[in-house]
This record gives C-alpha cells, structure tokens and sequence, in this order.
C-alpha cells in the first residue's frame, strides 16, 4: 500500500470525521504523522467504551476491572472547612462528568490526551479521619472507623490512611493519565496528595466477558465473589440505611497486599493449590472439577486427609454467617524488582460492604491467626473510606454530608 500523508488522505476523501472513521484507519496508520485527538477520538472497540456517571450508585465498583487503575489519597488543607470541601466536589463532579463521557474538563490544559471515555471510573471516598477534622463524626455510616490492627501487617505510612480517596480506572493508560492529572491539578486549593497507587489488570480483549482474571500468584481470583446486579450484591455491598449521603454508597477498604514470588516460586503445584484450596489449571476446589462447584470443606482422600487443608485461604475465609461475605475487586501492582530479583509486586486489594464489623474485620481475624497464604503475602498499606451514594444529574456528588 502506498504511503499517504495524513492531509493528502484527508483531501482525497474530502473528508468528514465520519468518512475517515468508516474509510480507513489503516491509512493514517501508516501514515508519518501523529493522528490528531480529534482523529483518533473514540475510533475503536476500547476507547469507546463508556460508564454512566449519574446513578443510584458511583461507577467504579459494580463494573468489570478496568485495565489500569490509580487509587490517589488527599490530605485536608488546613483551610478547608466543609463549605470548602463542598466547592471542592462542586469542581470534582464537572470534571468527572465530563472525563467520563469522553470529554476535556473545563479549561484543560491538555484536551489533546482526551482520547475517548475507555470506560474511565471516579469513585469518591472518604476516610475516617475526614469526619473527625470537619466534625461530621454524626454522618459516619454504621461501623465506620480505622481498621483494628491485624498482627500480620507491615504498614507503610506511605501506602496508608488518607482523607479523601479518589479511585480512578480506565482502559488505557493515557487516558488514565491524564484524568489523574486533571483531577489532582483541581483539588490542590483543598488538599495535598498523601499517596497515589497504580496498578493494572488484564488488557481488554484478553479476559473473556464475565471470566475471572488471574493474580500475579498464577491463582483465578473473585470466584466466589456476589454477581453483579443480584440481590445479593446490593445487600452485601449498598448500604440502605443511615445518613442520606450514604444510602446508596458502600464501605471500601483498601489494602496493598506484597507477594514474596521468589519463595512462592519454589513451591511445587500441589503445594501451591492447597494453599488456597483450588486448582491452579481451572480455580475448581480441590477435588472438583470446575470452577463453580461447590465447594466440599468435609471430603476426604484415601487416607482419610481432608482434601481442602484445615489452613487453606477459602477455608478460612469463607463465611461463617450469610450476610458474612462482600465484593472484592482486586488490582495487580508492579512497581520494579530488587537487585536479587524479587518483584515488588501484589495487589492493591480491595473489598466493599456495608458493614466493616460483620464482613470484612471477622474474615480477617481468622485470616491473620491461620492462613497459609500469610506465609508468602505482607499486608503493606492500609486505608477504608466511606463511598458516597451516586450522584442524580443536576446535583453534587457527596454534596449533602457538605452542606
Ligand atoms: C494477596 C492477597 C490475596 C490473595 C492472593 C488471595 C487469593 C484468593 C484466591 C485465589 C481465592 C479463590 C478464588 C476466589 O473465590 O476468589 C480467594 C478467595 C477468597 N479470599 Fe482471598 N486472597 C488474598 C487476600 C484476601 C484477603 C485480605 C481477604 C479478606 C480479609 C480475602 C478473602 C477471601 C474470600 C472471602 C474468599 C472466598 C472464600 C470462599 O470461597 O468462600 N482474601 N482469595
């Protein structure tokens, strides 16, 4: 195919965005100049992929992984009172209303990285420091505080706490990135960044619809998670009742989990699928045979052993009471390697409820007396933030906690 320049293209076709969209991207691939943002904008599969922004509920949770993530936690400014603050999420819901839709925020400095809304998420939270320094203890959903701390953690300031949580993901990096961007150059007459965390999962196309990624530990990871628009997962995750603000939003804690690889590694398969207790090939549980069987915790082996070890990870997280369960969408992290070799890798875990004290903290506690995953994952960061309810057109997002 013969070379084009991109304007020799555009003049040949006369061409409206609309004739060079259905024509040929080929061409100006192979072309020797940059397509322009307007080009490019919302041309293929990926990009143009879109999420609501208005709703019962925030986008970003009851939403398949998004390939790239950043969780960013602000500190107060010491001026900002709650009027303040609502000015603040009064500038955030114009952006994310916007950046979610494929748009530039107003007076983008950088309108040309908008390359499509690639299915980007905001989700706001806040943390429990947030209440007591605007003095909003009364708004606090039931069971809201500071995670107790568990004897397995290591925490790093760096990756803990925060007043305010904004967690975005899109399907593509730049995209991403430059919504990070815009959000954080606007929030900065309020508050200070206290951490910014990245991580990715699996590139769109790769995952099937509706199939379960795998971690970086190899594992199939969210099987026995509630599925999306079930009754189940609106009574494990929505809260119904409380303060107005909330109802509608959820309760995410949020931990930055280390996998020591190198010594996992050496771990043969048998040993590695007893301990969590399913397979590595399929994620079924140790003897079934796919993934959503049911899980057996009374079989036994020729030798009378039980087939799932007494300290494997899904026996001891699994539920000890119905409503004792939540979501969990996890991200992988990789942020380098050491001079030995050893990745700095893990998951920026999450896990969303309505109630820290009958969910997410009693599965923990077993977790850190017995667990055998405990041996080659560290607990690094920690933080829990209170999710608005979503936001109807025309109002604020967490605007009546504010006012
Ligand atoms: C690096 C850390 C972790 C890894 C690699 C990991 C991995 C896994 C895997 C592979 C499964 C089986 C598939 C599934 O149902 O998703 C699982 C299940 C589960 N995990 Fe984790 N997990 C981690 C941390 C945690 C933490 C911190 C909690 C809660 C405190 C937790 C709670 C659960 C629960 C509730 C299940 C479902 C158990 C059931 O089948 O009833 N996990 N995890």
């Amino acid at each position: 195919m013969s070379k084009l320049s991109r304007r020799g293209f555009l003049a040949g076709a006369s061409a409206s965005a609309g004739a060079i969209v259905g024509a040929s991207a080929g061409a100006w691939f192979g072309s020797d100049q940059a397509a322009t943002a307007a080009e490019l904008k919302a041309q293929t599969a990926v990009l143009k992929r879109k999420e609501k922004f208005t709703g019962p509920h925030q986008n970003g949770i009851e939403v398949e992984l998004q390939t790239f993530t950043n969780f960013v936690a602000f500190d107060l400014a010491p001026g900002t009172d709650k009027a303040a603050a609502l000015r603040w999420m009064t500038l955030l819901n114009d952006d994310i209303a916007r950046l979610t839709q494929g748009d530039p925020t107003l007076a983008d400095a950088q309108p040309q990285l908008v390359l499509g809304p690639a299915r980007l998420t905001v989700t706001v939270g806040f943390g429990p420091s947030l209440f007591s320094k605007l003095g909003l203890e009364s708004q606090m959903p039931e069971s809201f505080k500071d995670l107790p701390a568990f004897k397995i953690d290591a925490l790093k300031p760096e990756f803990s706490g925060g007043d305010v949580l904004l967690h975005i993901s899109a399907d593509d990096p730049i995209v991403l990135s430059h919504a990070v961007r815009r959000l954080i150059t606007d929030s900065l007459t309020f508050a200070s960044v206290r951490w910014s965390q990245q991580g990715f999962s699996n590139a769109q196309g790769v995952v099937p619809h509706g199939v379960r990624q795998r971690n970086l530990m190899g594992q199939v990871d969210g099987t026995d998670n509630p599925a999306f628009n079930t009754d189940d997962f609106n009574n494990l995750v929505w809260i119904q009742d409380g303060p107005s603000w909330i109802q509608g939003g959820t309760i995410m804690v949020f931990r930055r989990i280390a996998m020591q690889l190198n010594t996992w590694d050496q771990l043969g398969r048998t040993e590695k699928e007893q301990v969590i207790g399913r397979t590595l090939d399929t994620g079924a549980p140790l003897g079934k045979v796919n993934e959503t069987d049911p899980i057996d915790f009374d079989a036994r082996d020729k030798n009378g052993l039980k087939v799932i070890p007494d300290f494997a990870h899904i026996r001891r997280a699994h539920a000890h009471a119905p409503g004792e369960r939540f979501f969990r969408r996890p991200f992988n992290y990789e942020v380098g390697v050491s001079a030995d070799g050893n990745p700095d890798v893990g998951l920026l875990w999450t896990a969303y409820q309505r109630n820290l004290d009958t969910q997410f903290i009693p599965v923990q506690r077993r977790l850190e007396q017995f667990d055998l995953l405990n041996k080659w994952t560290t607990p690094i960061g920690s933080a829990v933030f209170a999710i608005a309810k979503g936001v109807q057109p025309g109002q604020v997002l967490a605007a009546e906690l504010f006012a």
